[in-house]
């Protein structure tokens, strides 16, 4: 496959599978701060965040690429956090954050400091309690990760974003996505590939067992190329999300592998790890807020990828109202079945932790299905 250059200097056009991931990028880093904020007694909280991919910033139309995302919506979040302390009677927050953008593309760094130095002027300005320090780096990721090891662990960040919206899917290696959600508690990747890429990767690393994930599409691994006409059949879909789960799924506890929708061609992934189940619980609400900017085809309550495409009726599932309702009706099933598969009670937390690998669902409706079926203490 021939790789997308992005000629930043004569403005890069914004595709629309990028205005998604912005879109879900933006709530995610919103809510994310909102939720890390919450303890009453809280007076700081410290992040890093490092776009790896960074890009130069702004694209052809106007619209802000995720560096400058990234500082717009720490302003509007800490601001909105401190605005609702104080109606609650509570101290406010100081917020730093270290931010770290990367791209191997020269033109893309120089054109992105100019960009952010006047928004971290005005953040400084107008926020006062959000602390930026920047740091850019101009190397090919995989190389420049050392340094941003070096420069996340002088800082003992131990919230950590990485945003990894490469070209392709080769430009991060497996090992360092484990050594990055080992090497911090509160660790989180936004990996973004194109599946054409990770499947001849797969072909060359792993030819059988591609060969009977695509077997009743009727495919062998070496037809790979007749992929592209079916890539807009939702049992595609559903069978690439078992790759891609497959693929990823001892990289972090919970791994979301969700396509970015388009029903034109599931072509671009947007996947989310992350260490603790709140971080995925966040995840899983976005994407309900935002229906339709991702897809899923299988299961809509818990065990979303264990449907047989050979036997059962997977269906596509867009975060949306008709899919909610299906997917009450599944919790409503699967809640109970688990608990009992563990005796007759079972711990919120423990529940919490086992369930959100497993189900793209909303909270809400796996809180409703626990009310109505009263199945934890
Ligand atoms: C999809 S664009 C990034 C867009 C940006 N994240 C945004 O949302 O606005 C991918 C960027 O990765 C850069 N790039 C390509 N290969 C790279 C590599 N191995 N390491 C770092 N950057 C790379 C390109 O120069 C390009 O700017």
């Amino acid at each position: 496959m021939v790789e997308k250059r992005y000629e930043w200097a004569d403005g890069a056009k914004l595709e629309e599978h990028s205005r998604r991931k912005h879109k879900i990028l933006r709530e995610y880093v919103f809510d994310y701060l909102t939720v890390r904020c919450r303890l009453p007694q809280q007076e700081r909280f410290r992040l890093a965040i490092v776009d790896g991919f960074a890009g130069g910033g702004r694209y052809q139309c106007g619209s802000l690429g995720s560096p400058l995302i990234f500082i717009e919506e720490l302003k509007r979040a800490v601001e909105a956090v401190n605005t609702q302390r104080a109606v609650q009677g509570l101290g406010a927050v100081e917020v730093e954050c270290l931010l770290v953008f990367n791209d191997a593309n020269r033109d893309a760094i120089e054109l992105l400091k100019t960009h952010v130095a006047p928004m971290q002027a005005e953040a400084s300005q107008s926020c006062p309690k959000l602390h930026l320090r920047v740091e850019y780096l101009n190397e090919f990721f995989e190389a420049a990760y050392p340094d941003i090891k070096s420069l996340l662990g002088q800082g003992r960040y131990r919230s950590v974003i990485f945003n990894l919206d490469q070209c392709g899917h080769s430009h991060v290696e497996r090992n360092t996505i484990l050594d990055i959600m080992h090497s911090y508690p509160a660790a989180e990747i936004f990996y973004t590939f194109v599946i054409s890429s990770l499947l001849a990767f797969l072909q060359k690393d792993q030819p059988e067992r591609l060969r009977a994930q695509l077997d009743h599409l009727g495919l062998t691994s070496n037809d790979i190329q007749a992929l592209d006409a079916l890539m807009s059949q939702k049992d595609w879909l559903g069978t690439a999300e078992k790759i891609v789960f497959d693929a990823f799924r001892l990289c972090a506890p919970y791994v979301s592998p969700f396509s970015i929708n388009n029903p034109g061609g599931w072509r671009y992934w947007l996947i989310h790890f992350a260490n603790a189940y709140r971080a995925r619980q966040v995840y899983n609400n976005i994407l309900h807020d935002n229906a339709s900017l991702q897809a899923h085809f299988g299961r809509s309550g818990l065990n979303m990828l264990s449907y047989d495409p050979k036997h059962d009726e997977g269906m596509l599932y867009l975060f949306d109202i008709s899919g909610r309702v299906s997917a009450k009706n599944q919790l409503l099933g699967d809640i109970p079945r688990l608990i009992m598969e563990c005796g007759d009670a079972m711990p919120v937390m423990d529940f919490y932790e086992s369930i959100y690998n497993i189900t793209p669902a909303h909270a809400d409706d796996v809180h409703a299905a626990i009310i109505e079926t009263q199945t934890l203490r």
